[in-house]
């Protein structure tokens, strides 16, 4: 088979971890016998310096042209005085919203082999952690009414947040199918004792809840989850969480997983199609100086391989690998606290090797 992979390298550290993963798709290809086709687009800081827009129509226009897209990371302190507009973050939640990929899915999960990275205390790793943040992606806050106006104290700012039934309803599908196919508990993480969108969210996934009778849930204000992630991680299976509250929580359970650098994440929408990007950012401090670890990226291909092209075969074995090297104690430096660390392509060649 052949598949059209639009490539979205980004800034800072996107182009050497994007191109990690490629190098590991085309290896993955040659094993099993498919093509994959890769094109670039321009996305983000780069886009804005080559076509003063960070998000331009041939990028949108490429990624739906696509069977499937990879993502590195965008933005920079280049960019930042930027207005909002035009920032290089505009372009990624503008290519999510055209791709409508209204589910972003961030499993958050303790590997043996780097429970020592893992900041929590010993009782806590002992009893491990495998999480599934289902995180709402094309609605919210991100995208609600913005904008300056003079109010009591004058100039103020402003950002709204909205949710319609419709979009709850979507999501809240996506999270417990997810749990069905796992440990069948999920957790729906809101703030319905101030928010009245939360108040929306707990009525609608109760409502959805009906339909999956075989799945426990279970509602938590996002303060407790925030403190219940680094008190009691086990205890989650499914989250199913707004846009904000998804993005804040992701960056949380990535910590206690050792590194950041190791989160990988699908965003999907109605059909096949996805956008596969590390949830880390573009990291300009270190970009360029191949110190990055492509771990989260190379897993990001993984899910593309098991959600967009429906190879589990494929998608594990490049799980597999990552498995393998992390035990043998190979380490980029993000993991490697001050020990032997490997560059970000040498990682690459180890999980190739374990191929
Ligand atoms: C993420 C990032 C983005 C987000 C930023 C860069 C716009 O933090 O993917 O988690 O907030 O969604
Ligand atoms: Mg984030």
């Amino acid at each position: 088979m052949q598949y059209k992979i639009g490539l979205l390298r980004g800034d800072g550290i996107g182009p050497e971890i994007v191109d990690s993963a490629v190098r590991v798709l085309e290896a993955v290809g040659n094993k099993y016998g498919h093509e994959f086709v890769f094109t670039p687009y321009l996305i983000g800081g780069a886009a804005i310096d080559a076509t003063g827009k960070p998000l331009p129509e041939e990028t949108v226009e490429g990624c739906l042209a696509s069977d499937s897209v990879l993502l590195g990371a965008v933005g920079g302190p280049k960019w930042d005085i930027l207005p909002g507009h035009l920032r290089p973050e505009k372009a990624l939640l503008g290519i999510r919203a055209a791709m409508e990929l209204f589910t972003n899915l961030r499993p958050a999960k303790l590997y043996p082999a780097l429970k020592a990275e893992c900041p929590l205390r010993e009782d806590i790793v002992d009893k491990g952690f495998d999480i599934m943040i289902v995180r709402e992606l094309t609605g919210g806050i991100y995208f609600g009414e913005r904008g300056y106006r003079q109010g009591k104290y004058g100039e103020e700012a402003y950002d709204t947040e909205c949710y319609s039934r419709m979009e709850i309803e979507r999501i809240a599908r996506v999270a417990f199918e997810s749990a069905r196919k796992r440990r069948k508990k999920l957790t729906s993480i809101d703030k319905a004792n101030v928010l009245e969108t939360s108040r929306l969210w707990r009525k609608v996934v109760h409502e959805v809840a009906a339909e999956y009778p075989d799945v426990e849930v279970q509602d938590m204000l996002v303060d407790n989850a925030a403190m219940q992630l680094v008190r009691n991680p086990s205890q989650f299976d499914v989250i199913v969480t707004s846009n904000m509250f998804g993005d804040i929580l992701s960056d949380e359970a990535s910590q206690i997983t050792g590194s950041i650098g190791m989160l990988e994440s699908a965003s999907l929408g109605n059909t096949k199609r996805g956008l596969y990007e590390p949830i880390h950012g573009s990291a300009p401090d270190i970009a360029g100086q191949g110190k990055a670890n492509p771990i989260a990226t190379i897993l990001s291909a993984a899910m593309m391989l098991l959600y967009s092209f429906d190879l589990a075969a494929e998608s594990n074995a490049i799980v597999a690998a990552v498995d393998k090297v992390l035990a043998s104690g190979l380490r980029t430096a993000d993991i490697a606290r001050g020990g032997d660390a490997l560059s970000t392509t040498q990682m690459t060649d180890a999980i190739i090797a374990a191929l």
